[in-house]
C-alpha cells in the first residue's frame, strides 16, 4: 500500500516537471512569469508578488541544526508565515516516561540475560533535527542515562557502549535497577538520507548478532525506524520497543506486542498547516477556526490541542502517548480530526492552489499519515493542493520543483534540511 502512494506520488511529480517543461516553453518570457504577472492566463488567479503570499514551514522548522537556533528570518518571512510543527519537548518527555514507567511495571522481567543491567538500544533519525534531538534527550533524561552539558543533555549517539564506559551517556537508575544505553546511532544510508527505516533494520541485525542478549528495550526516534527493528527481531524475541508517532501500522502493532508509541497529533498539524494558509488567502484573523469558532463550527482546544508561540509564529500540536491501554482510539491515523472537520463555503473560501511539498516521498509518517490527512482536509477547505514528492537528500530536487510559484496562491514547505529556509525563500523573491 505503501508503494502505491509512493507511486502516485512519482507520478504526480513527473506530471509536475511536464507541466513546468510546457509552461517555461509556452512563454520565451517564461523566465518572467513569477511575481504572478497579471498576463500568464494559466497562473493561479493572484496578482500578489510571490515574496508576499502566505507559507507555512511545516515538520521541519527553519532552524541551524548545529545549534538549534531557530531561523527567525524564515519564520518572519512576510506577514502571513507561520510554522507548524508539535511540541517536541513535551512529546519527548512523554516517550520517556511511558518507557520508565514499563521499566517500573516490569521490573521482576525485564533483564533477560539475569546481569543486572537493563540494556537498551536507541535509533536516532537526525542528529541536526530538533524532534530528534528532543526525543534522544527525553529518552535520556527519563531513564537516567544523559550527561549535562552546558545546560542540556548531550544528544550525540553514543556508538557502542556494551561495557558503559562512553562519555556521551552513563548509565541510569530506573525503579531500582540499573538503565544501560547499551548502543545507539543515527539512521543515515549511503545516499543520505536521515531517518531511513532499512538502516534501522540493519543496525539491529549488527546489534544482536554482537551483544542481542544484553539488549532488553527497543527505542527509536520514530515508528518507522522502530518497526522495522520490531519486525527484524524484537517482535519474535517478545522484546518491548518503542517509536513515536502513532502511525497506523505500528499502533495496529501493538496488539502484537509493539509497546508504545507517542501521537504527535497529527491530525492537528495537517489542519494547521492548510487552515494558516486558507485564514491568510481569506484575509481572515490568523485564529479562525483555530482559537475561535469559524462559521462552519471548526474550532481547537489552546493547551488541549496546540499551543502558539507568537514570537517565533510558530503553532506546535501536543503530544499523547499510545500504549496497549489506549490504541483502539487510534487505530486510523489518517482520519480528521473531529472538532475541525467541517466543510468551509466555498462562496466565502473559494479555490486556490497551493504548492506543497513532502521532504522525502518515502518517510513512513509524513507519507502514510501526514499526506493523507492534508488531502481530507484540502477538500474541507477548498484548497487545490500540489503534493511534491524529494527525495529525502536533495533540496534542489525539491526547489526545482518551485519553477514557477506565480502559479499557486500559496506555499506549504517541508525541508530536507533545517538550515536551507533561503533555497525556496531566494525564489520566492525573485
Ligand atoms: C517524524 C518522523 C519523520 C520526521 C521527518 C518527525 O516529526 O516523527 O517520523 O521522519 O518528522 O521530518
Ligand atoms: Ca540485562
Amino acid at each position: 500500500m505503501n508503494k502505491k502512494r509512493i507511486l502516485a506520488m512519482t507520478t504526480a511529480a513527473l506530471m509536475g516537471v511536464s507541466m513546468m517543461a510546457c509552461g517555461s516553453q509556452a512563454g520565451s518570457t517564461g523566465a518572467a512569469t513569477d511575481a504572478g504577472s497579471t498576463d500568464t492566463a494559466t497562473a493561479s488567479t493572484s496578482s500578489v508578488a510571490n515574496k508576499d503570499k502566505p507559507l507555512v514551514w511545516y515538520n521541519r522548522q527553519p532552524s541551524n541544526s548545529s545549534t538549534g537556533e531557530l531561523d527567525s528570518a524564515a519564520l518572519s518571512f512576510n506577514k502571513d508565515t507561520y510554522y507548524v510543527g508539535f511540541d517536541a519537548v513535551q512529546g519527548a518527555e512523554l516517550q520517556g516516561q511511558m518507557i520508565a514507567d514499563y521499566i517500573e511495571a516490569h521490573k521482576d522481567t525485564l533483564d533477560r540475560n539475569g546481569d543486572g543491567i537493563v540494556g537498551y538500544v536507541l535509533a536516532i533519525g537526525d542528529i541536526g533535527h530538533n524532534d530528534s534531538i528532543a526525543r534522544t534527550r527525553g529518552v535520556r533524561k527519563a531513564l537516567g542515562t544523559g550527561v549535562e552539558k552546558d545546560g542540556a543533555i548531550v544528544s550525540d549517539p553514543a556508538g557502542t557502549n556494551t561495557d558503559g564506559s562512553s562519555t556521551v551517556v552513563q548509565d541510569g537508575t530506573v525503579a531500582g535497577l540499573t538503565v544501560r544505553e547499551l548502543a545507539s546511532q543515527e539512521m543515515k544510508n549511503s545516499a543520505g538520507a536521515t531517518w531511513d527505516a532499512a538502516t534501522a533494520g540493519n543496525a539491529i541485525g549488527t546489534w544482536t548478532s554482537s551483544f542481542g542478549d544484553q539488549i532488553d528495550i527497543v527505542v527509536s526516534n520514530n515508528d518507522g525506524m522502530g518497526m522495522s527493528m520490531f519486525n527484524a527481531w524484537s517482535k519474535a524475541e517478545g522484546v518491548p520497543t518503542f517509536g513515536y508517532d502513532a502511525n497506523s501500522d505500528a499502533v495496529a502493532a501493538i496488539a502484537d506486542g509493539y509497546s508504545g508509541t507517542i501521537s504527535q497529533h497529527a491530525d492537528v498539524q495537517a489542519y494547521l498547516t492548510l487552515r494558516v494558509l486558507r485564514n491568510a488567502l481569506d484575509g481572515v484573523d490568523v485564529m479562525t477556526g483555530i482559537a475561535t469558532a469559524d462559521d462552519a463550527g471548526n474550532v481547537l482546544e489552546e493547551g488541549k490541542d496546540y499551543r502558539y508561540d507568537e514570537a517565533n509564529r510558530s503553532f506546535y500540536a501536543l503530544n499523547l502517548a499510545v500504549t496497549a491501554d489506549n490504541y483502539q482510539e487510534f487505530t486510523d491515523a489518517t482520519k480528521p480530526y473531529g472538532p475541525v472537520a467541517n466543510q468551509l463555503d466555498a462562496a466565502k473560501s473559494p479555490s486556490k492552489k497551493v504548492w506543497l511539498d513532502i521532504y522525502n516521498a518515502a518517510d513512513n509518517f509524513l507519507s502514510a499519515t501526514y499526506q493523507p490527512l492534508l488531502q481530507n482536509y484540502d477538500d474541507l477547505m477548498n484548497l487545490d493542493v500540489e503534493y511534491i514528492g524529494g527525495d529525502g537528500q536533495t533540496e534542489s530536487n525539491i526547489t526545482n520543483r518551485l519553477g514557477n510559484p506565480g502559479e499557486y496562491d500559496a506555499f506549504a514547505i517541508n525541508m530536507v534540511k533545517t538550515d536551507n529556509a533561503a533555497s525556496y525563500t531566494a525564489i520566492l523573491n525573485q
